[in-house]
C-alpha cells in the first residue's frame, strides 16, 4: 500500500509578490515548502514535488500550467501510488495529526479531505452584486489541503482536459464530477494558505 506525497509548489505566487516563487520563499527560516515536506515525509513512503522549471530537485517534476495539472504531472510520476496525499507547498501550517486523519478517513470514500467550518454568512450574488440569495451556513465548509485519495480515483479525475483543470480549484471537484465519493475532515483553525504578504507574516509568525 503505497502510499505517496504530491505537493504541487509550480505556481509564481503572483499576489504574494516575491522575487522567487511562493514555494520558496523564505519563512521562518526555511524555504516555505520545507514545512510542508517534513510533515508529509513523515506520513509517506515518498513525496513528489512539481516545482518551477528552475528551482527542480532531483526526483521531482515540472509543474504544470494549472495547479490541477501540477498535481498530474506529480502523480504521473508515482505509478506505485495506491493513495495520493496531495498538499499545497502554500500551507505550511498542516500537522502530521491532520494528514494522518484524513488518511484515517479515506476507507471506503475516494477522497477525504480538510475543511473548516464557515463562520461567515455567505450569500449567492449577480456579478453587479445585487444578492441571488442567501446560503445554509451550517452546510457549508471551507476546504483545504491535505487531500487523500485513491490514487486510482485521483488519476481517473485528472485525465479532463487542460481547460477543466485549469478551472479546478481543488482536486476533490474533480473527484466528485468523475463520480467519486468525498468525505470532510475537520481541520483544525490554524491551517492557512499563504496568499498575500500579510498571510506569510501570520505564517511566520505561527512557526517561529
Ligand atoms: N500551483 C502549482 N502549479 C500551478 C499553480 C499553482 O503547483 N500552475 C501550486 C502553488 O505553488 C501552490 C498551490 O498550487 O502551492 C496553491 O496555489 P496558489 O496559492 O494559487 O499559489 P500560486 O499560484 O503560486 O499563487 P498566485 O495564484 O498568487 O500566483
Ligand atoms: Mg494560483
Amino acid at each position: 500500500m503505497s502510499v505517496v506525497g504530491i505537493v504541487p509548489a509550480g505556481g509564481s505566487g503572483e499576489r504574494l509578490g516575491a522575487d522567487r516563487p511562493k514555494a520558496f520563499v523564505v519563512c521562518a527560516g526555511r524555504p516555505l515548502i520545507e514545512w510542508s515536506l517534513e510533515v508529509l515525509e513523515a506520513v509517506c513512503d515518498r513525496v513528489v514535488v512539481a516545482a518551477p522549471p528552475d528551482w527542480l530537485r532531483p526526483g521531482w517534476v515540472e509543474g504544470g500550467p494549472s495547479r490541477s495539472a501540477s498535481v498530474r504531472n506529480a502523480l504521473a510520476a508515482a505509478p506505485e501510488a495506491r493513495t495520493a496525499v496531495v498538499h499545497d507547498a502554500a500551507r505550511p501550517l498542516v500537522t502530521r495529526e491532520l494528514v494522518e486523519a484524513c488518511v484515517g478517513a479515506l476507507m471506503g470514500v475516494d477522497g477525504a479531505i480538510a475543511a473548516a467550518r464557515v463562520t461567515d454568512t455567505v450569500k449567492e450574488a449577480h456579478p453587479d452584486g445585487t444578492v441571488l440569495r442567501t446560503l445554509d451556513r451550517a452546510r457549508l465548509w471551507a476546504v483545504q489541503t491535505p487531500q487523500v485519495f485513491r490514487a486510482e480515483a485521483l488519476r481517473r479525475a485528472l485525465e479532463a482536459d487542460d481547460a477543466t483543470l485549469a478551472a479546478a480549484t481543488d482536486d476533490a471537484s474533480l473527484v466528485e464530477a468523475a463520480g467519486g465519493t468525498v468525505r470532510l475532515v475537520e481541520a483544525p483553525p490554524g491551517n492557512i494558505k499563504v496568499t498575500t504578504e500579510a498571510d506569510l507574516a501570520r505564517a511566520e509568525a505561527a512557526l517561529c
